[in-house]
């Protein structure tokens, strides 16, 4: 396990199959994603078998820390020599949007992959009319570092991918300047701390 302050981020088991099955065939929340056709149960299976297999991507489920399974995150294309990795993130239970979960869930990842997977930098894609995400994401420390301009065809129509990126020190000053403040200490201290 690895501890937030809200949720915990645990190894995915076969077992989550079906309720990431619901998440991704659910419109509403696979129009954030990049995939857009509907997902068989074996596709899904499949994808599973081979993350057992892969070094580039790592795959985590997160859960509330009452133990309620509401979304995954991941790390991708891990590239071990220049030390960085894609994030993607999604809380699949529509009614956790908004509360806070995804932020702690990015940060709690964060810390794991700056403290103990020594990368120096996390790097995303978020469509431009994902505002939520966005916000999230700049509230987690990502910084916008380009656009890909009309990069997605979705809903009939082009929008803009924006490509945000963090810092291993950025998160490093982030943390320092967090646990200035007391009553954010406890959860924003480095894993080693803690
Ligand atoms: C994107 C996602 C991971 C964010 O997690 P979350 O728990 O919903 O986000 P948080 O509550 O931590 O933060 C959301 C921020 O957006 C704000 N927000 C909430 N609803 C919003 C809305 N409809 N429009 C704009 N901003 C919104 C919140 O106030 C908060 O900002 P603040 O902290 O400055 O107040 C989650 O919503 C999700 O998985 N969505 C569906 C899939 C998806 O978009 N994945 C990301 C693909 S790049």
């Amino acid at each position: 396990m690895i501890c937030g302050k809200k949720t915990r981020l645990r190894a995915m088991e076969r077992e989550d199959i079906p309720l990431c099955l619901r998440w991704f065939n659910d419109p509403e929340v696979r129009q954030y994603l990049s995939m857009y056709m509907p997902l068989s149960v074996d596709e899904e299976e499949r994808w599973f078998e081979r993350q057992l297999e892969r070094q580039d991507a790592r795959v985590f489920a997160i859960e509330t820390v009452e133990g309620v399974h509401i979304g995954n995150i991941g790390l991708h294309d891990l590239d071990w020599k220049n030390r960085n990795a894609e994030l993607g993130v999604v809380i699949g239970e529509k009614a956790y949007w908004g509360l806070g979960y995804g932020s702690d869930a990015i940060r709690t990842l964060l810390r794991f992959a700056f403290d103990e997977m020594n990368l120096h930098r996390v790097h995303l894609r978020v469509f431009d009319f994902n505002e939520r995400a966005i916000r999230c994401y700049r509230r987690c420390g990502f910084r916008e570092e380009g656009r890909l301009r009309q990069g997605l065809y979705r809903g009939g129509a082009y929008h803009d991918v924006l490509l945000m990126g963090i810092l291993q020190e950025e998160f490093c000053d982030l943390q320092g300047v967090a646990s200035q403040s007391p009553e954010m200490a406890q959860s924003e201290a480095p894993l080693n701390e803690r």
